[in-house]
């Protein structure tokens, strides 16, 4: 049997998805269940990207010990000594290092020459040996890169000590005989490929990541980079759970690799990067969606009844699918609690498990039934709330078909408390407004959107907005049952982001 390593950079590309982003302690919660979910090397950030990123990358890299931690960096000095410097904790680092090789991005990007880009390739992985044994390179936009010079490239990245090299198909464009080809053809004409594991990382621009994923496997790649719920710049990366759901499933095309994913997580974790991310993943979303497992016609319910694997190619238990036994309520107590965040993957000490109980019972009381993604969601506003600077305290509002919405809201800031009213267009405009008097900050409103986390008529609202301040677009977001405070939190978090 043959090893597929899975590297996971939900973190990395993951977050660079506009809207996506997450902080420091966000992207460790995510590291802890990754490694829960068996993934082989985790990309936890672009060190030199900003400050957020670096202490992201340096939290995950001290704190996760069985995956490979990993940090990506351009063919330049800075970059090479920040990803060494976010991951001198990790007990296994690597660095990832990539060059554009492509005509297009040869000429409109770096305006160099074919081996002026050799030349840069070297510098830089001559400097990143100095301080690591483990390192990746990939020439960006292989897929559109000239086959002849894409060999030289990968044979002296090769030379110049890359273990792994990776071949990304950077704006989606190939498709699955062309990428299974290209890997052959790498294996068979770069002389010392036998020094090093060719990995392979797609995009989903034309929707065919996932399938390009499992062609390049085909042809010889053993690493593939995927995101959780595939999350990604632009369109998006290849899905982990698909990928790795098709090899366990097709044993037939698949038989002779394996990999070390627990399966039994990837829900888990997929309801984790949705509730985090604020992206939510389509009902109809292969392995995760609420609906891949949900049958409505009855012709088809008949048949799973009489025989599940007539419309099922996968055991819901099999990915984490199946019913929760605990019901949370209002009912539930501090023990039921504690048991699900831990099954949940979320480590809190005692006292903000006291602050998660106190909320998780003020939910209980206007909300049925407590689910994963309101647990989740509870967790992330409380981390939040304690280091904000803007903390929303109330908000009232006035509205009707015939009057013009008012808001009051009270906030606190700095120890103090502000109150401010407002009209507005709308409901919402009016909280908004009514918060621009009290932080006096000048904001646009770029987008706003507002999406239910749970089923049923009492779910929580999760808002979400896009604001511009002094040139800088910024997001942020907010979870309530009222849809409203879910508004104003939203904005808040925006305008906390700001620093
Ligand atoms: O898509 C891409 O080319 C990338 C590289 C940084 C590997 O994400
Ligand atoms: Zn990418």
């Amino acid at each position: 049997m043959e090893r597929i390593i899975i590297f996971d950079t939900t973190l990395r590309d993951g977050e660079q998805a506009p809207g996506a982003s997450l902080t420091a302690e966000q992207k460790l919660e995510v590291a802890f269940q990754l490694e829960r979910l068996g993934a082989d090397v985790i990309e936890a950030g672009f060190p030199i990207a900003s400050p957020g990123d670096f202490n992201a990358v340096d939290s995950v890299a001290r704190n996760v010990k069985k995956c490979i931690v990993c940090g990506l960096a351009r063919c330049v000095k800075a970059d090479i000594e920040a990803v060494y410097k976010s991951l001198r904790k990790a007990k296994n680092p690597r660095i990832h290092v990539f060059l554009a090789t492509s005509k297009i991005h040869l000429q409109y990007k770096f305006k160099k020459a074919e081996e002026e880009i050799l030349d840069l390739g070297r510098y830089a992985l001559r400097l990143a040996r100095n301080y690591f044994e483990d390192i990746e390179f990939s020439p960006e936009d292989a897929t559109r890169t000239e086959k002849n010079f894409l060999f030289r490239v990968v044979e002296m990245a090769i030379d110049e000590g890359a273990k792994t090299i990776n071949i990304p198909d950077t704006v989606g464009y190939s498709y699955p005989q062309e990428i299974s080809s290209l890997i052959s053809s790498i294996a068979g004409n770069v002389p010392n490929i036998n020094k090093a594991v060719i990995s392979i990382h797609c995009h989903d621009d034309l929707g065919l990541s996932s399938a390009n994923s499992l062609s390049a496997i085909l042809g010889g790649a053993r690493q593939v980079h995927c995101t959780v719920n595939g999350i990604g710049e632009r369109a998006g990366n290849a899905s982990l759970e698909e990928i790795v759901m098709a090899l366990r499933t097709r044993k037939d095309a698949f038989g002779q690799f394996y990999n070390n994913i627990n399966t039994k997580e990837l829900c888990r974790t997929s309801k984790m990067v949705s509730t985090l991310t604020g992206f939510v993943v389509p009902p109809n979303k292969a392995i995760v969606g609420d609906n891949a497992f949900r049958h409505e016609s009855g012709i088809h319910q008949d048949a799973v009844l009489k025989k599940r694997t007539t419309y099922e190619i996968i055991d819901p238990k099999d990915v984490g699918m199946g019913k929760s036994e605990l019901v949370l309520g209002k009912h539930s107590g501090r023990h039921a609690l504690i048991a699900r965040l831990k099954n949940l993957g979320l480590k809190l000490d005692d006292k903000k498990t006291d602050l998660i109980f106190k909320r998780f019972k003020e939910l209980a009381d206007k909300k049925k039934e407590i689910f994963d993604e309101d647990l989740i969601a509870l967790v992330e506003e409380e981390t939040k709330e304690k280091k904000q600077g803007y903390e929303l305290l109330s908000i009232a509002v006035f509205t009707g078909t015939d009057v013009k919405p008012q808001a009051t809201v009270k906030i606190k800031y700095k120890k103090k408390i502000h109150e401010a009213a407002s009209s507005g267009d709308g409901p919402v405009d009016a909280c908004y407004k009514a918060i621009d008097k009290i932080t006096k900050t000048k904001t646009k409103l770029i987008t706003y959107s507002l999406e239910a986390i749970t089923k049923g008529r009492d779910a929580q609202g999760l808002a979400r907005v896009e604001i511009k301040v002094k040139g800088k677009f910024i997001y942020g977001k907010g979870a309530s049952t009222d849809i409203l405070e879910a508004s104003a939190k939203a904005y808040l978090d925006a305008l906390n982001r700001l620093g």
